[in-house]
């Protein structure tokens, strides 16, 4: 992989292939979520503060790193420094343990097309439909496995191109399908409500758990610190500006994500008739509360059909993108050979996954440190191993290679970095001193030490 690179033809193809990965579960289903659960305006404005900042400069930081070596994210830092080697190692865990729980969620989002296929709209939008069906043994394993299934068929015969050609063609769909819906859910009577809750940042909601979801969901979403955006860089021509590609990708990102907001949190407020404590369902949020939403509408079924089609495309683009790096790496490292190491990483996938479906189901009684299976895998990734990956990161960057180094990576072929100033004092000062209180506090949070 490392002698030819192959390299996106330009600005445009880079750009799309970067947002393919970064759009996905992490924007419908995740964002919408966490957004109801911690505050919602107040959520929305701490995201949207973070990814101007930070999230923008780690974007600059990994791809920059990327295209400076030419090299995936395991030997990218070796390269960098002897010393940070197992940087790359840490980051290349997150994939690892987001592929399988990732591919749970693909599994509801398969369920639920199937359901609005078949007609059964109505049966979908009963309250107590997505509960029955997680708690069910059987169905939510079949649909993890077509999911997972799929996403592995893709990267066996390595077809990755095909389903991209297809995604580029859906995205644009799906902005338009979410806009649309999103401005029928905010006219639902009793909508308004939510959308104020969802727009106006309410300061007494501030604390930091929501700092804390915020910028697990800005990695999360951004495909940042598990070493995806370095790779994605090494196969970025040198005169396509880093600066301006970052902008465009978390742009996409967080307007898609700030729309599948608007789809669900006003609705959460009219089916419930304003009963705030809807909001904190967590992963159910959006399964439970769109199917409401399609029922409620002409001609619902299909909207319903596509919608769930679309979604299911930008979730597995992603979840391609995330078993591809496990593979490679798998293949770099160990020499081993593409089906093998398929074979192993859907082995672990299999296993990981199962635990998480069943911790819904027949083991929902069995937790770790107070969580199910599925939101402990979640937690680990997004809030202790991504906040360590991107601390040592600014760390890299801001002492031991220096802002210098990125600088004049972004600066090749004589691009001006505009933002050059802000990088500076986010990758060494403020960044690394917010993650370091972000990640003690999300720790001992968890563990009771203190309450958050
Ligand atoms: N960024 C993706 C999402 O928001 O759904 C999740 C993801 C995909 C993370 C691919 C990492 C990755 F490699």
């Amino acid at each position: 992989m490392e002698q030819k690179r192959s390299g996106f033809t330009g600005k445009l193809g880079f750009v799309l292939a970067a947002a393919g990965s970064a759009v996905g579960l992490g924007n419908i289903w995740r964002f919408p979520y966490l957004a109801a659960k911690y505050g919602g305006g107040m959520f929305l404005l701490v995201y949207i503060i973070l990814a101007v900042t930070f999230g923008f400069a780690l974007m600059v930081a990994e791809i920059a790193i990327g295209r400076k070596t030419q090299l995936s994210a395991i030997s990218a830092f070796s390269k960098l420094n002897k010393k940070f080697s197992f940087l790359g190692y840490v980051a290349s865990i997150v994939p690892v343990i987001i592929l399988p729980y990732y591919s749970v969620i693909g599994g509801w989002v398969t369920k639920y097309l199937a359901a609005f296929c078949s007609g059964q709209t109505a049966q979908a939008a009963q309250d107590d439909y997505f509960g029955n069906f997680i708690s069910s043994t059987g169905e939510p394993i079949l649909y993890f496995a077509i999911f997972l299934g799929l996403t592995a068929l893709v990267v066996l015969f390595g077809v990755e191109k095909g389903i991209e050609k297809v995604s580029k063609f859906m995205m644009p769909v799906l902005v338009v399908l979410s806009v649309g819906i999103a401005i029928y859910s905010a006219c639902l009577p009793g909508a308004l409500d939510g959308v104020v809750y969802y727009i106006k940042p309410d300061f007494s909601k501030f604390s930091i758990t929501t700092v804390v979801a915020a910028m697990g969901q800005l990695f999360y979403s951004m495909s940042l610190a598990m070493g995806i955006m370095i790779t994605y860089g090494s196969y970025m021509k040198k005169d396509v500006s880093i600066e301006s590609s970052t902008r465009q990708i978390s742009l996409f990102d967080t307007g898609i994500a700030f729309f599948a907001g608007l789809m669900i949190i006003p609705a959460v407020f009219s089916f419930s008739g304003g009963d705030e404590s809807a909001l904190g369902q967590g992963p159910g949020l959006m399964f439970v509360t769109l199917p409401k939403v399609f029922n409620s509408m002409a001609g619902g079924n299909i909207i319903g059909a596509v919608f769930f089609l679309l979604v299911l495309l930008a979730a597995l683009t992603s979840s391609i993108s995330l078993m591809e790096t496990i593979v490679s790496i798998f293949i770099d490292k160990f020499k081993i050979k593409r089906i093998p190491a398929c074979l192993a990483v859907l082995a672990v996938s299999v296993a990981l996954g199962l635990v998480s479906t069943l911790g819904y189901g027949i083991w929902s009684e069995v937790k770790i440190i107070g969580m199910q299976f599925l939101d402990f895998f979640d937690f680990i990734s997004n809030s202790v191993i991504m906040p360590i990956v991107a601390l040592i990161t600014c760390i890299v960057v801001g002492y031991v290679i220096k802002p210098k180094a990125i600088i004049e990576e972004v600066e090749t072929g004589n691009v001006k970095f505009k933002a050059k100033k802000l990088f500076v004092v986010m990758i060494k000062y403020i960044a690394p001193i917010c993650i370091l209180v972000i990640l003690a506090s999300s720790v001992l949070g968890a563990f009771g030490v203190i309450s958050i």
